[in-house]
């Protein structure tokens, strides 16, 4: 009877993670993905933290991490003070062992590993944070092409009532189940990813202002802020997910009709004259027509995106109200104003214009944030949606993060930051003496 109880509870458990699987199947931004693969992996075994590593040149990379004990001391929303961080890919610690061999390894009692294993737990994070990893299951992130994308780890599984436990057989095989459906989303969303950053060179080869790195900060700096407006209007949670999914993916494309636009103009260190101007201001059309058939949500994000992030609040932006007949004397198309324009154009135009003053251009040098945060501010009414700045405002603590992240370098202009830009170039074992005095063991360590 005991053992017909387990099977169906394991069976359940697996039907769980198949579910969960399927369900990171319709994520394409690698962001929300890596969030909700944590999430659902911890959920199936109840596991008290949790990180996946990302391969990057050549080294594994803190994409994210999650740990309920750390969240309460650090402050909920706060970074972990690890994230970012990166080791080498070696068989002497349980990620790079795992990345190396692609097979899953469970240890339950991170004190009772051989001494002759070739992998050990390196505990000088556990005592830099106070924070012990006693049972830490890690699998492979494989993709269809049989390289490893990354690692997944899963830290402290607990009973239903919060108690320690160990890792079960039936929780490490779910485990695996979903790890491997989850490695195929993974690699989808990294895929398009990269199809899209590939893309956007195509804008940058003419354009020195527009960069991988300025396309990604806009794409990330917009999620932040819808975030926060569809909170604040009690979006149902369904339709936030939905478009924080996608709307990164169309932000990054906002400036694509640039790649049609000649070098000449896009490349002109002086103002512009009328014709170059307008020239340049077709930008906008260019990019739309090539979504003027929306087919998905995604391309209507896209067209949304495109035609409405150069508008203005007070109706003095471009490119108007093309298509309707609606006119001024001088036969320009008048704008849209207020909420004619989309939503997600006026957040674009925030994240685009806020950005812009925040980096270095051919006739200015970047402004510091508290200045380019002020000039946003006075033009709340004027040039944005008041509303759209307020939540602008409201996240302004993630502006410097989301710099550091995609620094405007040369070496961004690869998709995948590379260790030095996230972090340091870290080695648990190379750090220097920061164990506590009291004690013992040489200290190392690993999440
Ligand atoms: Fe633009």
């Amino acid at each position: 009877m005991t053992l017909e109880l387990f099977d169906e509870a394991d069976a359940a458990r697996d039907r769980l993670a198949g579910r969960l699987a399927a369900g990171l199947n319709r994520l394409v931004d690698v962001d929300l993905l890596l969030k909700k693969l944590l999430i659902h992996a911890r959920s199936l075994v109840k596991a008290e933290a949790g990180t996946v590593y990302l391969v990057r040149r050549g080294r594994l990379v803190f994409a994210i991490s999650q740990n309920d004990y750390l969240e309460k001391a650090v402050g909920i929303g706060q970074d972990l003070p690890f994230l970012g961080e990166n080791l080498r890919i070696d068989r002497g610690t349980l990620a790079g062992f795992v990345a190396i061999e692609q097979r899953p390894l469970t240890v339950n009692d991170t004190d009772r590993i051989d001494p002759d294993s070739p992998f050990q737990h390196y505990k000088r994070l556990d005592h830099v944070n106070s924070y012990v990893c006693r049972a830490i299951a890690t699998l492979p992130l494989k993709a269809s092409g049989g390289e490893t994308l990354g690692v997944l780890q899963l830290i402290n599984p607990q009973t239903v009532s919060g108690l320690s436990t160990e890792f079960s057989p039936g929780g490490e095989r779910a485990l695996a189940f979903f790890a491997d459906s989850a490695a195929l989303a993974l690699e989808k969303a990294l895929m398009l990813r990269k199809t899209t950053l590939l893309t956007i060179r195509a804008v940058t080869a003419s354009d020195p202002t527009e960069t991988a790195a300025h396309a990604q900060r806009v794409a990330r700096l917009s999620a932040e802020i819808y975030d926060h407006w569809a909170n604040g209007r009690k979006t149902p949670v369904v339709e936030r997910e939905r478009v924080l999914n996608l709307l990164p993916v169309a932000a990054m494309m906002h400036d694509i009709g640039k790649c049609f636009i000649s070098r000449e103009v896009l490349g002109k260190p002086g103002r512009l004259n009328l014709i170059e101007r307008k020239a340049m201001e077709g930008h906008v059309a260019v990019g739309a027509a090539m979504f003027s058939i929306p087919r998905t949500y995604l391309d209507r994000l896209a067209l949304n995106v495109i035609l409405d992030h150069h508008e203005r609040w007070d109706g003095l932006g471009y490119p108007g109200r093309l298509g309707l007949s609606d006119y001024d004397a001088s036969g320009r198309a008048k704008g849209k104003k207020g909420e004619e324009i989309s939503i997600f154009g006026r957040i674009l135009a925030v994240a685009d214009v806020y950005d812009a003053l925040s980096s270095r251009r051919i006739y200015k040098e970047a402004f510091d944030e508290s200045l380019a945060v002020q000039i946003m501010e006075q033009e709340s009414g004027h040039h944005f949606d008041p509303e759209v700045i307020e939540s602008f405002m409201a996240v302004r603590q993630v502006l410097g993060k989301i710099r550091q992240r995609f620094p405007e370098t040369g070496a961004n202009e690869d998709d995948e930051p590379s260790p030095g830009e996230l972090g340091q170039d870290y080695d648990w074992r190379d750090r220097g003496p920061t164990q506590p005095p009291d004690l013992e063991a040489p200290a190392e360590d690993e999440p």
